[in-house]
């Protein structure tokens, strides 16, 4: 069973924006996008240890700060040719209040 963790309203981030939740895993970054999905990564870049968090969203995917890598929401994953991939966490939305799960 998924031990739910609440982290805040949905409108609490800004649209294609991010906040930090620090957890025992370390900090993970929450995205919104511009359709209110809300994905859950942690907040190092696989390439070297950027802020996500601190990028740019478009679409389903984060730009890092510092390189310029982009990084799929949905998996965690670097855009070719780039190569790594950030932690990814399960996230769920109830009455607007976002759960995230480690
Ligand atoms: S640390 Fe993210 S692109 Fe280099």
């Amino acid at each position: 069973m998924s031990n739910w963790i609440e982290v805040g309203k949905v409108t609490d981030i800004p649209k294609l924006g991010a906040r930090v939740v620090e957890t025992s895993r370390g900090d993970i970054g929450i995205f919104r996008t511009a359709d209110d999905e809300i994905f859950a990564l942690r907040d190092k870049c696989p390439h070297k240890n950027g802020p996500l968090s601190q990028g740019i969203v478009h679409g389903k995917r984060v730009t890092c700060p510092l390189h310029s890598w982009k990084i799929e929401l949905e998996s965690g994953e670097a855009v070719a040719p780039d190569v790594g991939c950030a932690a990814r966490y399960e996230t769920k939305i109830e009455n607007g209040i976002i759960f995230l799960t480690l």
